[in-house]
């Protein structure tokens, strides 16, 4: 009997044990992984509408003077953002907000700081027409484009039609969602099984970031956001500042410094940072948060201050650059 005891009480540590020490480190298995892009029924993707849109983005003729293409704002080492505060458009025209990484694109809900788009098919013939971008009139650029013999060819050829507005965003659309990013060492440690990938700082980093810290509430992965808008504090009053994000859309003040929660892949390569371009450095964003943020009067409940050692500030950087991707470089 007692031999019978003992072998039950043996028995129960060999299972119980690793799954107590399984379920410790258990938070990595459960971190979501990334879905699969949903295509709309009318752009289904083909490497060669892929290609299409591919030399279309890189094409400074889609701008009134031939001098700017999609890529001149969104640089392909740069995570396709373009390290300037704000753009350079047409003519030295500046754009009124930071150029934002469009890796991963083809995964948002909703498109633009204010999130007021729905479509990366729509989103696509803004730029081409605003002023201070390409500005471009669309009936112009389609007689420009379907002048060109590959661009016309190529839409015979794939949509069986002549070159039009349906072609150029159908391409250009596809083209973005073919850009996905998901080989960072973070990938490769949490999703990938390589347990090298990360050091134990950036481990710890990762920790601060998903735990003792509320970031995750709005940067979870495998995204790294939750792609709503949300205020994170950036300035105090609004009253003076013309760019007031979702409110612009929704005309309702309670939206005032809401913009789209970006996605904090690639996020060493894409400064400065902000809708704006307004914080040059991951530290500053760091020391942004730590504050508490500015306090406004729609600032979202969750930031509030924090104290973080000198090491752990660094843990918490490193982590942060563990999110970047070379393979687009
Ligand atoms: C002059 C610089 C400039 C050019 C040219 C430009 N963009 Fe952008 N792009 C921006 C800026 C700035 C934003 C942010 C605008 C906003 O949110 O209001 C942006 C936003 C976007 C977004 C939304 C990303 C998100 O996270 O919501 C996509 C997609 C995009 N651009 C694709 C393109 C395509 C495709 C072209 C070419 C047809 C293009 N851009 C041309 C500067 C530029
Ligand atoms: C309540 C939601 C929320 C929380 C919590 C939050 N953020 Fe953010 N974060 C945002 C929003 C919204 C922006 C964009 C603001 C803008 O464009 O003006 C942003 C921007 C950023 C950026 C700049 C991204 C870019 O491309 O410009 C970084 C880096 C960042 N957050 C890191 C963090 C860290 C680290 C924490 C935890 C200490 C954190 N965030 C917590 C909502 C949040």
């Amino acid at each position: 009997m007692i031999l019978f005891r003992h072998t039950v009480f043996f028995i129960g540590v060999i299972f119980v044990i690793p799954i107590f020490i399984h379920s410790c480190f258990s938070s990595k298995s459960t971190l979501s992984n990334f879905k699969a892009i949903e295509e709309p029924k009318d752009n289904l993707s083909t490497l060669e509408k892929i290609e299409l849109g591919r030399e279309l983005f890189f094409d400074k003729r889609l701008s009134i003077n031939d001098s700017i293409a999609c890529a001149s704002c969104h640089i392909p080492e740069f995570a396709f953002s373009d390290r300037k505060k704000v753009s350079d458009g047409v003519y030295g025209r500046k754009t009124e907000r930071n150029s934002p990484s469009i890796l991963n694109a083809g995964y948002l809900p909703t498109v633009m700081f204010d999130g007021h788009l729905e479509t990366l098919e729509k989103q696509v013939i803004v730029p081409i027409q605003e002023h201070v971008e390409m500005d471009m009139n669309m009936l112009d650029l389609i007689k420009k484009l379907r002048a060109i013999q590959k661009y016309q060819s190529a839409a015979q050829f794939i949509f069986k039609r002549d070159f039009d507005p349906f072609v150029l965003t159908r391409s250009i659309a596809a083209y973005e969602r073919s850009l996905i990013s998901k080989n960072s060492r973070f990938d490769q440690y949490f999703y990938q099984g390589n347990k090298k990938a990360m050091s134990k700082d950036e481990l710890k980093g990762w920790q601060l970031f998903s735990e003792k810290l509320y970031c995750i509430q709005c940067h979870p992965a495998p995204y790294f956001t939750t792609y709503k808008v949300e205020n994170n504090g950036l300035y105090k009053d609004y009253s003076a500042i013309n760019d007031k994000g979702k409110f612009r859309i929704e005309n309702d003040s309670s939206f005032i410094g809401f913009f789209k929660i970006p996605s904090l892949r690639n996020i060493e390569l894409t400064y400065p940072y902000m809708h704006d371009g307004s914080i040059t450095t991951l530290e500053d964003v760091i020391q942004h948060y730590q504050k508490g943020a500015s306090g406004n009067k729609t600032q979202s409940k969750i930031i509030q201050k924090f104290n973080l050692s000198l090491k752990e500030k660094n843990q918490l950087l490193l982590f942060l650059k563990t999110l970047t991707d070379t393979s687009f470089d």
